[in-house]
């Protein structure tokens, strides 16, 4: 999450006051005051008790036996790159009533949503504490680094973990870490093992849990305020860094390496592919040939600008050592307050329109997939509406979107205001926080 405001128009979700919904846009749920049946061709359909879409096609019938609706003309880039103003208005998803596979002719036709979409293959919470002590400038020092372990005198991670998973059903934690830690403020230095080893143990009461455990950089490109291989630290020592910690990892298909958190202001997308690239190569060549690696892009790793300023196009090129794309996952963050900042305790927005749609049409175009590794809100009501909405859309476009990870648990405390921690009770038992319990538990939805 950014520690930064950035400042953006006040753009608040309004109701679609067509009399009708397009495809792809929302036509019910609890909270819905907007258009609730749709354009001709398609039918409203329930996703969850928060959620209903105009999906192509009339009652009983499949995507694949009717033709485009009038919207379909749209261009993926058209609907992404123009102002927040559009999210009323803009039907961003327009349907393809004849490819379901990426079009391998070099146009990029827009495709709906195979009929089988409707499982994540994952859903967690970010278990943070080791990123302690990081700004945004990647600022950060290994000292202020607070293990989320009891053992070093922090919240019961490890105890949170197992509870998500055998309560709540998530499969994922993702485990931020300063790379100061790592290093242990030395630039360009090795990977401090005692260090390491530290980080280690909240990696392996992840791993015991049967979850997958995301390893996070989270420095935002940046060491000490200048950014890796654009007037910071060489590509090499971020490739140094990953290979250490691939090849420990390297015989574990449960771990997935997440090369950095939250680039924002980098100048050059293009040249910052290039870092990505060494990261990656560094981590395949360490052994660690199968897992998948995450890929962030530019402006905090937004999902509503990854293809409108450029990271879409510019990461699509990072590959394997062998020239495949196997296991690269673009990695996507999205907040649901008034500026993304994931600051706010009230929710305005579900994102769908304005970001999640017009981002799964273009990873279906291209045969990519993305993974929302940070979203949240407040333990509102608003934030229990947009979030659950928000959900419900990824679901339904499991095609492309892996799954989604809440900010945040670890040793945050329970006032934050962000907060997923769980509250321990005296019988040992945990209670989730209400965002939790209403959206991001895999067990709270239909
Ligand atoms: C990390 O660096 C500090 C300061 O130089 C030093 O006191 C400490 O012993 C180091 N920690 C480890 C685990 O090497
Ligand atoms: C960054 O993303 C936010 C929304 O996520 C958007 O409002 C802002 O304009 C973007 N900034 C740039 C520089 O693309
Ligand atoms: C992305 O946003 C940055 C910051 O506003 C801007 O300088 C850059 O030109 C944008 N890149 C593209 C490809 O839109």
């Amino acid at each position: 999450m950014k520690s930064i405001l950035a400042l953006t128009t006040l753009a608040i979700w309004v109701a679609s006051t067509n009399a009708q919904a397009a495809v792809y846009q929302q036509c019910g749920g609890i909270g819905w005051t907007g258009a609730a049946t749709c354009v001709s061709g398609s039918t409203c359909t329930k996703l969850n008790d928060y959620y209903s879409q105009c999906l192509p096609g009339t009652q009983g019938a499949t995507s694949s036996s009717l033709p485009p609706s009038s919207s379909s003309s749209r261009s993926t880039s058209a609907s992404s790159s123009s102002s927040s103003s559009l999210q009323s208005t803009s039907p961003t998803s327009p349907p393809s009533s004849t490819s379901s596979a990426p079009s391998s002719s070099g146009t990029c036709a827009p495709n709906a949503p195979p009929a089988s979409a409707g499982q994540l293959r994952f859903a967690g919470i970010n278990i943070a504490g080791f990123d302690f002590g990081c700004n945004s400038d990647g600022d950060c020092t290994a000292s202020a680094a607070w293990p989320p372990l009891t053992k070093y005198y922090g919240m019961d991670g490890a105890g949170q973990m197992q509870h998500f998973v055998k309560d709540d059903g998530f499969n994922v934690f993702r485990l931020p870490v300063g790379w100061q830690f790592l290093l242990n403020d030395t630039e360009g230095g090795p990977v401090n093992d005692a260090n390491l080893q530290k980080y280690d143990d909240l990696v392996q009461a992840c791993l015991s849990t049967g979850a997958s455990c995301i390893i996070d950089l989270h420095n935002y490109a940046r060491w000490g305020g200048k950014i890796i291989g654009q007037g910071g630290p060489p590509d090499d020592e971020l490739a140094a860094t990953w290979s250490t910690i691939a090849a420990k990892y390297a015989s574990n298909d449960k771990i997935i390496f997440g090369v950095m958190n939250e680039p924002h202001d980098i100048p050059d997308i293009v040249r910052w592919a290039q870092s990505v690239q060494a990261a990656v190569t560094a981590i395949r060549e360490a052994g660690a040939t199968s897992q998948l690696i995450l890929l962030p892009g530019n402006n905090w790793t937004s999902a509503e600008t990854f293809v409108s300023n450029g990271s879409a196009d510019a990461l699509n090129k990072v590959t394997n050592p062998d020239g495949s794309i196997t296991g690269l996952v673009f990695d996507v963050h999205k907040y649901l307050d008034t500026d993304n900042s994931g600051t706010a305790a009230e929710c305005v927005r579900n994102n769908i329109d304005i970001a999640w749609a017009p981002l799964a049409q273009w990873l279906r175009c291209h045969g990519r997939q993305a993974f929302n590794t940070e979203t949240g809100g407040g333990n509102t009501a608003s934030c229990a509406t947009y979030l659950c909405q928000q959900i419900a859309y990824q679901k339904a476009n499991s095609d492309v979107f892996l799954g989604y990870v809440g900010w945040a648990a670890g040793n945050f405390a329970t006032g934050y205001v962000l907060g997923e921690t769980p509250t321990q009770n005296s019988d040992g038992s945990w209670t989730d926080t209400s965002l939790v319990q209403a959206c991001l538990a895999p067990s709270s939805q239909s």
